[in-house]
């Protein structure tokens, strides 16, 4: 196993090993950030030099509780669930509205979290008077060129030195089931690469990059780790942004989004592997919207149909986070969602449901109690590796 966290284990204690429920550990191996639980997945991640996070709704952000505390005591990075993506920043043209980003980019600084910039460029989400506008001939071409490059600067502009990770450009390859995939596995349906051509990707890197220099710019996609039994979009994704590499474009990571489904399994080594290759091209990697869904009675209780989908669960949630753990390069491990009551996976995929880590009581659950065994095995070795363990 590689012990790649040893070196960052500076503030390793006997108190965070042993799992106790009542100590308190520095945020992130921050003296300045507030106390959290010693038993904490981020307390535990920063034993490994590994953040933890996960999505956050700004509709339960500092108006309900448990929630808040959850976010607050358990996640040391975060991402704004839809309120960053552009048809929340732009609503009006011309008119920007950053109130709800606003709030979670405080609300991380005075925890001692990162935050992920969730998404720059994406089909989906768009605001309306941009797909109007596209779809009847008002904007053309040129135009839209401009409105994008606009965008991207001026959002990341906004948020300069206070995003570790954007995600620049989300979702543009094929899947296995697309019609129209490029040569390269680019998707040709793409809104933006249907109307601008896909050179506008690594624009907006460019572009990224010069709104804020010291943010790390990430490419984020599903299944871009051999999650639909094919490597193809892996592949693609690979050898697309070692090519942009080459050219100097400015990538710096690629996330993985994994969002898995108990019906079609998870071969985690295949996962842990593709996470490596693209780590291998000099690319940092990132988990970035973990979610394990399984077949559920009603979207309510969601209690899982099957027992086998119940030990599952836990089990590719897991799976994920020690591959992520096992690559050097893997510096951030996020859920997409903190509770199952709050989650898109019910009203997305009808049936199915119970993905997160916590229930929709907001209870942890097995696949919670997973993920902190698996980080407090890492911070157990990286503190054996500073010599602290036995002979
Ligand atoms: O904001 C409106 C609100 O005004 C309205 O009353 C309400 C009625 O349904 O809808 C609200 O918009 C919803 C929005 O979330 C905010 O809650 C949309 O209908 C809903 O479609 C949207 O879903 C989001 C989805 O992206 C859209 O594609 C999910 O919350 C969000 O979890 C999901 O996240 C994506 C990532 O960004 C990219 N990767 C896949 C992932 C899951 O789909």
């Amino acid at each position: 196993m590689k012990l790649r966290r040893q070196i960052a284990a500076a503030a390793a204690t006997a108190a965070v090993l042993m799992l106790v429920p009542s100590a308190v550990a520095a945020a992130a191996g921050d003296p300045k950030a507030p106390a959290v639980p010693s038993d904490s997945l981020r307390a535990l991640g920063a034993q490994q030099n590994l953040r933890v996070g996960t999505a956050v709704d700004d509709a339960h952000l500092n108006t309900d509780q448990p929630y808040t505390a959850i976010v607050a005591d358990q996640f040391s990075v975060v991402t704004a669930e839809n309120a960053m993506k552009w048809e929340s920043v732009e609503p009006t043209r011309g008119s920007y509205d950053w109130a709800a980003a606003d709030r979670l980019v405080a609300f991380a600084g005075q925890h001692g979290q990162e935050v992920r910039g969730h998404t720059l460029l994406w089909h989906n989400q768009l605001p309306g008077w941009l797909t109007t506008g596209v779809a009847d001939g008002t904007i053309g071409k040129a135009e839209l060129r401009e409105i994008l490059h606009k965008h991207v600067t001026d959002e990341v502009t906004h948020f300069r030195g206070k995003i570790w990770q954007w995600d620049v450009a989300n979702e543009v390859f094929a899947n296995s089931w697309d019609a129209n995939p490029l040569p390269n596995g680019l998707n040709g349906d793409d809104f933006w690469i249907k109307n601008l051509g896909e050179g506008v990707i690594a624009d907006a890197f460019r572009w990224a990059h010069q709104a804020d220099p010291k943010a790390l710019l990430f490419y984020n996609d599903y299944n871009a780790a051999g999650q639909d039994g094919s490597n193809a979009k892996f592949q693609a994704v690979h050898d697309y942004f070692a090519k942009l590499r080459a050219q100097g474009v400015p990538v710096d990571g690629i996330g993985e989004q994994g969002h898995l489904d108990t019906q079609y399994g998870f071969d985690a080594q295949r996962f842990q592997n593709d996470l490596q290759s693209y780590a291998d091209l000099g690319l940092k990697v990132a988990v970035t919207e973990a979610d394990v869904r399984t077949f559920v009675n009603n979207a309510t209780e969601q209690v899982p149909t099957s027992q086998l989908g119940e030990f599952a669960q836990p089990y590719e949630f897991s799976e994920m986070l020690k591959a992520c753990q096992l690559v050097t390069q893997c510096i951030s491990f996020t859920a997409w969602g903190v509770y199952d009551g709050d989650s898109w996976i019910p009203g997305t995929f009808a049936g199915t449901g119970y993905g997160l880590l916590y229930d929709v009581n907001m209870k942890p659950k097995p696949a919670y109690v997973a993920l902190q065994q698996d980080l407090a095995i890492g911070a157990d070795a990286a503190h054996r590796g500073k010599g602290h363990g036995p002979k």
